[in-house]
């Protein structure tokens, strides 16, 4: 009787048959402090995360990094080199002149292309890793010694790894007083030789970097492309 009256109490019903609900003890709610693999797991996902979320950044701010540098390339103040009278670079021949001064280019080479009333300035510099290119003049390309580029009369790709076309110059062509006789050519960086004189002289400015249409971009680094992912990506 007493051992029934002890078991009635702790259930709550002193001196009665007890059969209602009865307590239970609360579930134990796991803990993921002391998991090491939970901890390793945790880590590493956040590490996904982050890694994503930085490649997600660079492919967004690149682009417009890229944006504002362009804008700088086109500076008007840029510094133009006088590469002599325009009777240096007989029309419809391609001519190989090594650019001097205080220009921060002047180790560059410049083949200066002057077909069909425009000229074209190309830089010597590999799109690859930066070799010196040399003109072949029966083929009328340009051939890198390094790694096997080669360039068709317009620098753009025809074989080997560079990843976009020759680099240019702007140009322009000022008359006997140094006044521009026109402007900086619109067309690919070239220039109308329509009106000019042969006494009028050549100048090269900022040089910059095109695509495969001959689009202008900003100057580029060897092994740089200039569209695609990769080149949102570079130099990463
Ligand atoms: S540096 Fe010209 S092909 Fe490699």
């Amino acid at each position: 009787m007493a051992e029934s009256q002890g078991n009635d109490a702790q259930n709550g019903t002193p001196g009665g048959q007890y059969s209602g609900p009865r307590a239970i003890d609360p579930v134990q709610e796991h803990s993921h402090d002391d998991d090491p693999d939970f901890i390793t797991r945790t880590r590493f996902l956040s590490g996904v995360a982050i890694a994503g979320g930085a490649v997600l950044s660079a492919a967004i701010l690149v682009p417009i990094v890229g944006f504002a540098v362009t804008d700088a390339v086109k500076d008007p103040k840029a510094q133009w080199v006088d590469l002599g009278p325009v009777s240096n670079f007989p029309d419809g021949q391609t001519t190989s002149i090594a650019v001097s001064g205080t220009s921060p280019w002047s180790d560059a080479r410049v083949f200066v292309r002057n077909r069909a009333g425009q000229i074209i300035a190309l830089w010597n510099r590999c799109a690859h890793l930066g070799c010196p290119v040399e003109y072949f003049k029966g083929g009328d390309n340009y051939v890198c010694p390094c790694h096997g580029g080669a360039y068709d009369t317009l620098g753009l790709v025809v074989a080997g790894p560079p990843p976009r076309p020759l680099d240019r110059f702007n140009v322009k062509v000022v008359d006997g007083t140094g006044k521009s006789v026109g402007g900086v050519g619109t067309v690919h960086g070239s220039w109308s030789t329509a009106g000019i004189s042969q006494s009028d002289h050549l100048l090269v400015g900022t040089p910059f970097s095109i695509n495969s249409a001959q689009k202008a971009y900003r100057l580029h680094d060897p092994g740089e492309p200039v569209t695609g992912v990769l080149s949102n990506l570079y130099p990463f």
